[in-house]
C-alpha cells in the first residue's frame, strides 16, 4: 500500500470513511463519495456504527469501573473521536490507539491534542508482538498492573490465518489475567448485497472476509469466551435491533455481530 499523509485526499482512507459515516467531520470528499456508495448499498449502516460505538463504550466501562483493568490496547481504532473507548474508561486509564492508515493516526493525534493517558501510533494489527515489543509502547506499558486488548470493527479485513496468529502471539505474551476483547461479524457472503459490498472494498484496497461463528471460535483457540460468552450487539447493549427486519438478510445469525472477551481460562 503507498504511504499517504494527511494531505493525500486523492484515496480514500477506510478511517475516515467510517468517521463520515459516523456523522464526524474528519474526512474528505473522496472519502464522503466512498462512504455515500457503501451506504446506497447498506442504508442501513450508519444506524448499524451508531451500535458498535455504544457497545464499545460499554467495553470500556466494562474493563475499567468493573473489572479494574487499568489499560487498554485498541488494534485498528480508526478515529479516536468523542465517543471512542477514551470517552468512557475509568479515569486514570491509560489507552493506546493504533492503526495502519497513516492518515487516520495523523488526524487521530490531532484530535487527541495531548488527551493525558492517551496515546495513538501507526501499527498493523496483524503482528501485535511487534507493535507491542516497540521501546514506545513498553515504556507506556510498564508497571501497568491489567492490560486488555481490544479488536474492534476488524475481523472482517482479516484472513484466517491472521486472526490465528493475533490469537496466538497475544495468547503467549499476555499475562494470565488478560483480556482480549472481539467484535466479529458473521455476514452473509452470497447474499447479492455481500457480493456488492465486497466488491467495493476490494477497489478501496481493503478487501473484505467473511466468516461463521464456530469458524471464529476455532481461530481465537487457546482462549476461550468468559462467562458472559459470545453476546450479540443488541444483547451486549442491551437494546432491540435497530434494523428493521426486512434489513436484517444481511445477517445471516439474525443479528448484527457478536462480542467477547476472550480469557486465558487457566
Ligand atoms: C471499521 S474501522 C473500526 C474502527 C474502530 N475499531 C471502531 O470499532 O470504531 C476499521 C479500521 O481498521 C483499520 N485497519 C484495517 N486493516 C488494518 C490492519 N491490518 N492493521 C491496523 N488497522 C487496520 C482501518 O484503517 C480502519 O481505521
Amino acid at each position: 500500500m503507498p504511504t499517504r499523509t494527511i494531505v493525500d485526499a486523492t484515496i480514500p482512507s477506510a478511517g475516515r470513511v467510517y468517521d463520515y459515516l459516523l456523522g464526524g467531520h474528519h474526512n474528505f470528499e473522496i472519502d464522503r463519495r466512498a462512504a455515500d456508495r457503501v451506504r446506497t448499498l447498506i442504508p442501513f449502516l450508519p444506524k448499524l456504527m451508531r451500535l458498535f460505538r455504544w457497545c464499545l463504550q460499554d467495553l470500556a466501562y466494562e474493563l475499567t469501573y468493573v473489572r479494574g483493568y487499568d489499560a487498554i490496547v485498541d488494534f485498528a481504532s480508526g478515529l479516536p473521536t468523542s465517543d471512542h473507548l477514551h470517552s468512557a474508561v475509568a479515569p486514570g486509564t491509560t489507552v493506546i490507539y493504533s492503526d495502519r492508515d497513516p492518515v487516520s493516526v495523523e488526524y487521530g493525534l490531532e484530535i487527541l491534542e495531548n488527551t493525558p493517558n492517551v496515546h495513538y501510533f501507526q501499527a498493523d494489527c496483524r503482528y501485535p508482538l511487534e507493535y507491542l515489543s516497540r521501546p514506545e509502547v513498553q515504556s507506556i506499558l510498564n508497571g501497568k498492573r491489567k492490560i486488555a486488548y481490544v479488536y474492534w470493527g476488524i475481523s472482517m479485513y482479516l484472513t484466517d490465518a491472521e486472526i490465528k496468529n493475533i490469537s496466538k502471539e497475544l495468547y503467549d505474551y499476555a499475562d494470565d489475567d488478560a483480556c482480549m476483547a472481539f467484535y466479529l461479524q458473521p455476514y452473509d457472503p452470497e447474499s447479492a448485497v455481500g457480493q456488492q459490498v465486497m466488491e467495493l472494498y476490494s477497489k478501496m484496497g481493503d478487501p473484505l472476509q467473511f466468516r461463521n461463528l464456530p469458524s471464529f471460535k476455532e481461530l481465537f483457540k487457546p482462549w476461550v469466551a468468559d462467562n458472559l460468552g459470545y453476546r450479540t450487539m443488541e444483547e451486549w447493549h442491551g437494546v432491540e435491533s435497530p434494523l428493521a427486519p426486512e434489513e436484517m438478510h444481511f445477517f445471516p445469525d439474525k443479528t448484527v455481530g457478536y462480542g467477547v472477551y476472550l480469557v486465558k481460562g487457566k
